[in-house]
């Protein structure tokens, strides 16, 4: 009889969250601003009450304890705690001080993250990251935050996605601020980058034994056509400015071209205790003469297959291995990693367990070989509001009704309950949700 796939012990099982997606009413930031220009959003979509967390989060954290979940990745929202600049509201950080305290009274361990895409009016209005005072402007708030609620959290992610917000909102211009402007991009990736080498030295100072890091969105890009050195060439460009750049300057302090000129910047050296990543897919990219592409275009595997998303969404592709190739090469930094999201829109649940199982398998490959992995957080608990997508994409275990607030569980909660309270995958369980993966889960000796 095959063995389990046994995690190690204390592994983190979690579900993730950001603020805007969930709170509901966060008037005071500048997604909500976006949200309400005419084709801003599929279909018109808009946040509006989200899933209702400002008032009953504590709800879902009851759903996360009957899933047997020990950990939770949640955002702050910076426009609450600092609604206007240098005025801290002790009510906001109150409410963030209940739900930390309840997510521990249900043995949930909370991993915070500090900004997740959303910024507040008045930061907007100086400028935002495009404004050098950006980063002291966001190490005060950082300091506060840390200070108020630090007793309650030991993990911290300073910035989620930093690439992918700034080429969403600079380069694509399809997020606010909706511009596209390269010399601009890369500004806002150093003060991005700042931010995070003055939080992470704030916390620490504050907190000496934290753990902090950032979460990263690791696509890979692969040239599409084998054997086609263009695509290639066009992937590596990509994987350079989407993901190397940071990831390096966050390990030896220095800004590579296009950041900077090699420079090597003493705040910056060593600043993440973990590699925090975002997996979904692998983009698959084809040459194509454009600069303003950056020589790309992202494409699918022929053949591949699909989620809900599609050929217009983004998170499209169903690729388990390379939540394994990621793995592997991040080992060259000796740090524990923690798999910060990953998910999928799947509305009817067809694909979900399936999806699930085949990259809990290629995580548990990653581990077995000697990966430091020590968490997993589910993007996410509940269906919520997705960006640019609106309501538009489902990446709940629960699926939400926006109107009447219920919520009811796909079969892939009940998956990752038994998942999570058995701190393994057993045949048993492939057998019943997923029996095409068996051959490949648990092949036969
Ligand atoms: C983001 C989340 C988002 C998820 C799925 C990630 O890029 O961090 O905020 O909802 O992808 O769209």
């Amino acid at each position: 009889m095959s063995q389990p796939l046994a995690f190690p012990a204390g592994f983190l099982w979690g579900t993730a969250t950001a603020a805007h997606q969930v709170e509901g009413n966060n008037f005071n930031n500048q997604w909500w601003a976006f949200e309400q220009q005419p084709g801003a959003i599929w279909h018109g979509d808009r946040s509006g009450l989200a899933c209702d967390w400002w008032r009953h989060a504590e709800q879902d954290f009851d759903r996360m304890a009957q899933l047997h979940q020990n950990s939770h990745r949640l955002s702050v929202e910076w426009s609450r705690i600092e609604p206007t600049p240098g005025h801290f509201d002790a009510q906001a950080l109150d409410r963030y001080r209940a739900m930390l305290g309840g997510l521990r009274e249900r043995g949930i361990i909370p991993l915070v993250t500090l900004h997740h895409f959303t910024n507040p009016l008045w930061f907007e209005e100086k400028g935002g990251w495009e404004n050098r005072e950006s980063v002291a402007r966001f190490q005060r708030f950082v300091e506060r935050t840390v200070q108020a609620l630090g007793d309650l959290c030991q993990r911290w992610v300073t910035i989620n996605e930093p690439m992918v917000y700034v080429a969403q909102g600079w380069f694509k211009g399809i997020w606010p601020p909706g511009k596209s402007d390269f010399r601009t991009a890369m500004q806002v990736t150093r003060h991005l980058l700042f931010a995070h080498g003055e939080a992470y030295h704030t916390i620490h100072r504050l907190q000496p034994r934290a753990q902090v890091g950032y979460a990263k969105h690791v696509r890979l890009f692969q040239g599409l056509r084998p054997g086609n050195r263009l695509d290639r060439y066009a992937a590596g460009l990509k994987r350079w400015l989407f993901e190397h750049v940071w990831v390096v300057a966050t390990d030896d302090g220095r800004l590579r071209p296009p950041l900077g000129l090699n420079t090597c910047h003493a705040s910056l050296i060593d600043t993440f205790d973990f590699m925090g990543i975002n997996y979904y897919t692998v983009d698959r990219t084809r040459f194509v003469p454009n600069p303003f592409t950056l020589f790309g275009q992202e494409q699918f595997t022929p053949g591949g297959e699909l989620s809900d998303a599609g050929r217009d969404g983004p998170f499209a592709e169903f690729r388990p291995d390379g939540l394994y190739q990621i793995c592997q090469e991040v080992r060259q930094f000796h740090k524990p990693v923690i798999i910060t999201e990953n998910g999928l829109p799947d509305q009817d649940d067809d694909q979900r367990p399936r999806w699930l199982l085949a990259h809990l398998h290629q995580l548990h490959r990653a581990i077995q070989s000697g990966v430091d992995v020590q968490g997993y957080f589910h993007w996410t608990l509940v269906d919520n509001f997705e960006w640019a997508e609106g309501w538009g994409l489902r990446f709940g275990l629960f699926r939400l009704d926006p109107k009447t607030q219920e919520r009811t569980p796909r079969p892939s909660a009940g998956l990752y309950r038994e998942i999570a309270q058995g701190n393994s995958i057993t045949p048993a369980l492939v057998e019943r949700y997923a029996p095409s993966l068996l051959p490949q889960i648990f092949p036969k000796q």
